[in-house]
């Protein structure tokens, strides 16, 4: 089972609430906020006031949160984003000289750790913390834009990691994949076994509509 899991980096931010409420209509259950610095990734998005201000809606549809930090120094904000109310806090593997600590500090504060990697990062960067892990992110294009080309190794970095997480026994990982997911991708993406897929311009193409998008990736998993 795979859960689709829209980023809004490409909503229309004057209506951001009918925007993530269009996608829970549409069934879907988890909702992954990109937070951006400028500083680790080139551009700037948004920060814990959105996701405070998302929580509720997704609390009515039961839907998960995913907090992605693409941010310099994630330790000094983890406090307020796991107060701002996500599931998951998901840190990059290149930006945390102390990542075993990191993880531990998110699991202190009730919430569910997550490393990303980025495309030039290899898999041993997880090889020590992957036990502590709810989940792992490869990163599928070179963060900081939505709407950006999935480069196609990815597929196999994925199923390495599917591998490794399986010989592992450690079953309660998620394996998500972000950047440039589509619906000619989806099911490729599912088969190399990730079980989240995150997906922005997929969802979110200006002026389309939110249930269509969706049901085409849906249809093309089924
Ligand atoms: C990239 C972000 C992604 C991205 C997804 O820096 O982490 O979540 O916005 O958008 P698409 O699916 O358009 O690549
Ligand atoms: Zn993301």
């Amino acid at each position: 089972m795979l859960h689709i899991a829209p980023s809004i980096l490409t909503a229309d931010f004057t209506r951001l609430g009918e925007e993530v409420t269009a996608a829970f209509e549409a069934g879907i259950r988890w909702l992954h906020l990109d937070v951006m610095d400028g500083r680790f990734v080139p551009n700037i998005s948004f920060g814990p006031l959105v996701v405070r201000s998302l929580r509720p809606i997704a609390d009515r549809y039961g839907a998960i949160v995913d907090a992605h930090l693409m941010i310099a120094d994630p330790d000094r904000y983890l406090e307020e984003f796991a107060s701002a109310g996500c599931d998951y806090i998901t840190v990059h593997a290149e930006v945390c000289p102390h990542l075993h600590r990191t993880v531990q500090q998110i699991r202190s504060l009730g919430k569910r750790p997550g490393v990303a990697l980025n495309p030039a990062t290899p898999l041993s960067a997880l090889e020590e913390i992957l036990p502590d892990l709810s989940l792992a992110l490869i990163m599928s294009v070179n963060p900081g834009f939505g709407g950006q080309r999935f480069i196609p190794g990815s597929l196999d970095k994925i199923a390495r990691l599917r591998r490794m997480i399986d010989e592992r026994g450690l079953s309660g990982i998620e394996l998500q994949v972000d950047g440039g997911v589509n619906k000619d991708l989806i099911a490729a993406v599912r088969d190399a076994g990730a079980t989240v897929a995150v997906t922005g311009s997929a969802v979110y193409a200006p002026g389309r509509d939110r249930a269509e998008m969706i049901a085409d990736l849906q249809k093309a998993l089924a």
